[in-house]
């Protein structure tokens, strides 16, 4: 029977040819998914196990993305998430009930704190903190209802490097998991899984975008029983992460390998050289001796990237450690590190009794993918001007 050009619409017989092969991969968008009968309609979140039968639970691009990190961190299955918080906040809803205590390092991601101190505490989530050197002492703050230790390693700009073997073999021998925070080494120069981590999430936001121009979190599992615990939480909470995104993120993945090789020579040149500096006290590179945890970061890691921080010598006063961040050039002030741009963020401990004493002199640095004798001229200007 003859359409209406009204419906012919909405079900065209009109195709483009097909045979396209392209180096690029497929954006797949998508909230319904068709089912070939009124039998067949189910809503099941494990697409590994039944086929697609919602766009919540991941388009083929989605699940492609989550595939490819998978592979890269060694693990079970990977969930991707509308960011890297959200991936925290997954993980801590799939994982803890009233009652259950939490360990979370003094140097975690700052939204993770609060997380842990604001939110899981409403539920009723006994937490604690822990000092990121602890290692195998962890053991002295458990308790009987210990569930879940994070770890971060290198920690958020004081970069401690974690004894993580220590603190999973203590977890471990009394039923706790460990989760880690992996986004530093963009899941590549730190093999969790290898190294005991029981769940890994990253924020890919930041080196396997690369790009700072999306948002989006991974969660990687080693075995069965994590994998339907955050996907059951993942479709109640309902953290769909845009298709379009993850095209990004799957495009970022192609030149990670040389990203990474680049920022990571840049970074240690210039960490290197500011260690040498006489208006520096300490610069806190995993790579470098002067960086609390160094010795567990040249067993553990295969290489490093691009974020380290510095601290001025005590001399130096909060408006002097903010004109060396205005007065650069080249490095940018903002939030969200990895991508291709240099930045510098001045953070101040003061009101943190539980961080390092560096008060108001750390400035945290992302090394990207600019000339590295630029970069160290745009340093040594804004060193000299507040001398
Ligand atoms: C270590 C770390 N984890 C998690 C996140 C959160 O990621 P997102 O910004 O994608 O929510 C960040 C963001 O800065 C981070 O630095």
């Amino acid at each position: 029977m003859p359409r209406n050009w009204k419906t012919k619409l909405i079900h065209s017989d009109a195709h483009a040819p097909e045979g396209f092969k392209s180096l690029a991969p497929a954006t797949y968008r998508g909230s319904t998914v068709l089912f070939p009968s009124a039998a067949a309609v189910q809503d099941t979140w494990d697409q590994h196990a039944v086929g697609y039968t919602y766009g919540l639970y991941g388009t083929p691009t989605t699940l492609e993305l989550a595939a490819r990190i998978c592979e890269l961190e060694n693990g079970y299955r990977t969930f991707i998430t509308p960011g890297g918080q959200a991936a925290i906040s997954l993980v801590n809803f799939a994982f803890l009930k009233a009652g259950d205590q939490i360990l979370v390092p003094e140097s975690i991601y700052y939204p993770n704190r609060k997380f842990s101190a604001e939110v899981l505490v409403r539920f009723g989530v006994e937490v604690t903190f822990y000092q990121p050197t602890i290692g195998a002492d962890i053991a002295t703050v458990f308790h009987k209802n210990t569930r879940l230790v994070w770890c971060e390693s290198p920690g958020s700009i004081s970069m401690e490097v974690q004894d993580i073997p220590a603190i999973a073999a203590a977890a471990h021998k009394i039923g706790a998991i460990v989760v880690l925070d992996n986004t530093w080494s963009a899941g590549i120069c730190f093999d969790a899984f290898a190294h005991g981590v029981d769940v890994t999430m990253q924020a890919l936001t930041k080196y396997v975008g690369g790009h700072s121009d999306f948002l989006l979190g991974s969660i990687t599992v080693r075995d069965d029983a994590a994998y339907q615990r955050i996907g059951s939480a993942h479709q109640l909470l309902g953290f769909a992460a845009s298709p379009d995104d993850c095209t990004l993120a799957l495009r970022g993945l192609k030149t990670l390998a040389v990203r990474l090789a680049a920022i990571e020579k840049s970074a240690l040149a210039l960490a290197q050289w500011l260690a040498t500096r006489t208006e520096i006290e300490l610069v806190l590179h995993p790579a470098l001796p002067s960086c609390p945890g160094h010795e567990f970061f040249k067993r553990d890691f295969t290489g490093s990237t691009g974020v380290f921080s510095i601290v001025f010598q005590k001399h130096f006063t909060k408006e002097q450690v903010h004109a060396f961040v205005n007065n650069l050039d080249l490095f940018k002030i903002g939030y969200s590190w990895a991508g291709v741009t240099s930045l510098a963020v001045a953070y101040d401990f003061d009101s943190r009794p539980d961080r390092p004493a560096y008060g108001h002199r750390i400035v945290r640095l992302n090394i990207g993918l600019e000339d590295i004798a630029d970069l160290q001229s745009d340093l040594e200007q804004s060193l000299q001007k507040i001398r």
